[in-house]
C-alpha cells in the first residue's frame, strides 16, 4: 500500500504527534511493508488558495506554480493519506489547511446532494482513497478541544475514514513520561496492525488511545509547576 503522511507540525521529526503516527505505521507495516513518504508541509511552498475557483472551472489547473502540483499527484497515487498534526485553535496548522484549501482542483464546480449536504463532484477520482487523522494537543481534555478538528476531517472526507485524537501529547517527547507513553504507543501500534488487517480499529481500543494518560489535573499541575 502506499502511504502519504502529510506531517502538519512546525516541529518536523520533532514533533510529538509524529511519535504516535510513527507506531501506528510501525503496526501496520508489521502485516505488510508498505511504501511511506512523509511530507514536512512546512517545507513546502504552498500558496494560500486565491479562491478565483479557476481549478473547478479549468479541468484542474491551478493558477498558483508551486509545490502543490507534485502534492496533488502524490496524493492521487497514494491509497492512504495520514494527516498527522497538532491541534492549533482547534483546529490545523496554516501551513496544513493552506494544502487542505488547495486541494480544490480535485473537485469541480458541481455541486450534488449526498444526503443532508451537499458536495462537489469530483474532476479526478479519488474514490480510492483511505483518510487517516492523528492529531495531538496540549491540553489534557479532549472534549471542549478536538471537535472543531474532527467535525472538519469528517466533512472533508465523509467516506473511508479514521480519526485518532491524543491530548497530553507533549509527554511523547518526554523522556520521564516514558512509563505512560510506552504502553500508549503499544496500543497505536496495535492499532495499526488491525487498521492494516480490517480497515478499522476496535472502538474500545481507540477510545483507550484517545483518553489522556495521566489524569486531567496530574497533568495541570505538572504543566504549570504546582507538583507537591
Ligand atoms: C499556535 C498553537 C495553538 C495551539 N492550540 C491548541 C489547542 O487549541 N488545544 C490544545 O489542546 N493544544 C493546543 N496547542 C498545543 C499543541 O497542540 C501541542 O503542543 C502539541 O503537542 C504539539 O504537537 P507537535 O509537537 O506534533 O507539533 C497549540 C499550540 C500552538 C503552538
Amino acid at each position: 500500500m502506499k502511504i502519504l503522511v502529510l506531517n502538519g507540525s512546525p516541529k518536523r521529526g520533532k514533533s510529538d504527534t509524529m511519535h504516535i503516527t510513527r507506531a501506528f505505521l510501525d503496526g501496520m507495516n508489521e502485516v505488510s511493508q508498505n511504501e511511506v513518504r512523509i511530507i514536512d508541509v512546512i517545507d513546502k511552498h504552498i500558496e494560500p488558495c486565491a479562491g478565483c475557483f479557476s481549478c473547478m472551472r479549468n479541468g484542474g489547473d491551478c493558477i498558483h506554480k508551486d509545490d502543490m502540483r507534485t502534492i496533488l499527484e502524490e496524493i492521487l497515487e497514494s491509497d492512504l493519506l495520514i494527516w498527522s498534526y497538532p491541534l492549533y485553535c482547534y483546529g490545523m496548522p496554516a501551513p496544513l489547511k493552506a494544502l487542505l484549501d488547495r486541494t480544490l482542483p480535485l473537485s469541480s464546480m458541481a455541486m450534488r446532494k449526498v444526503g443532508e449536504r451537499y458536495e462537489h463532484v469530483g474532476q479526478a477520482d479519488f474514490s480510492h482513497l483511505r483518510y487517516l487523522m492523528i492529531c495531538g494537543c496540549g491540553f489534557p481534555n479532549s472534549k471542549h478541544n478536538f471537535e472543531p478538528a474532527a467535525a472538519q476531517f469528517k466533512l472533508c472526507f465523509p467516506n473511508n475514514h479514521t480519526m485518532i485524537t491524543v491530548p497530553e501529547s507533549p509527554m511523547f517527547n518526554a523522556a520521564e513520561a516514558e512509563v505512560v507513553t510506552a504502553p500508549r504507543l503499544e496500543l497505536v501500534k496495535k492499532a495499526g496492525k488491525e487498521y492494516s488487517e480490517t480497515g478499522e480499529i476496535d472502538a474500545e481500543l481507540l477510545s483507550e488511545i484517545c483518553s489522556p494518560m495521566i489524569p486531567e489535573d496530574q497533568y495541570a499541575e505538572i504543566v504549570n509547576g504546582t507538583v507537591k
